[in-house]
């Protein structure tokens, strides 16, 4: 799942992208001027939406999926069974590296991540693609 077309989508992907795009409206990124809305379903079916929320001590800022795993953990949700970021611009606007780290916790080798913009979705990738050699929990099992 590199690169499906937008017709290879389900009805319940259209619908988390949907929500991270609907979620830039409520951002707060007036340093930056870069909203970032990010959307997760769990293992319930449930979706949660986060967004950046940046500071004027910048490297308190927090991002989009940041918030959204926040929702998802407080609604007793523990599992990422998909994610959609979005984003606007002419480049993907794809999970940053501590993002992505932050994703893997609660998400499958396999989990996909939609990346959109403000018309819609752009590009869908693995979680493994875009963080190979991952380490995760598993690490820590006894
Ligand atoms: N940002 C996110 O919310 N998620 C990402 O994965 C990449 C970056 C935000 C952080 C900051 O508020 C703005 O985008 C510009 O970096």
């Amino acid at each position: 799942m590199t690169q499906p077309s937008s017709l290879s989508l389900k009805d319940n992907d259209n619908a988390l992208i949907k929500a991270a795009i609907a979620a830039m409206a409520s951002a707060y990124a007036p340093y930056s001027g870069f909203s970032v809305g990010a959307a997760i379903r769990d293992e319930h079916g449930q979706i949660h939406t986060g967004v950046n929320v940046e500071n004027a001590a910048y490297p308190q800022g927090s991002c989009a999926e940041a918030g959204a795993i926040a929702a998802m953990i407080m609604a007793g949700g523990r599992q990422i069974t998909a994610i959609s970021v979005a984003g606007k611009g002419d480049l993907l606007c794809t999970p940053c590296g501590g993002c992505r780290q932050r994703i893997r916790e609660f998400a499958a080798l396999k989990t996909p991540i939609f990346i959109a913009d403000e018309n819609g979705f752009r590009q869908a990738f693995t979680l493994d693609t875009l963080l190979p050699h991952s380490f995760g929990p598993d690490h820590l099992e006894k």
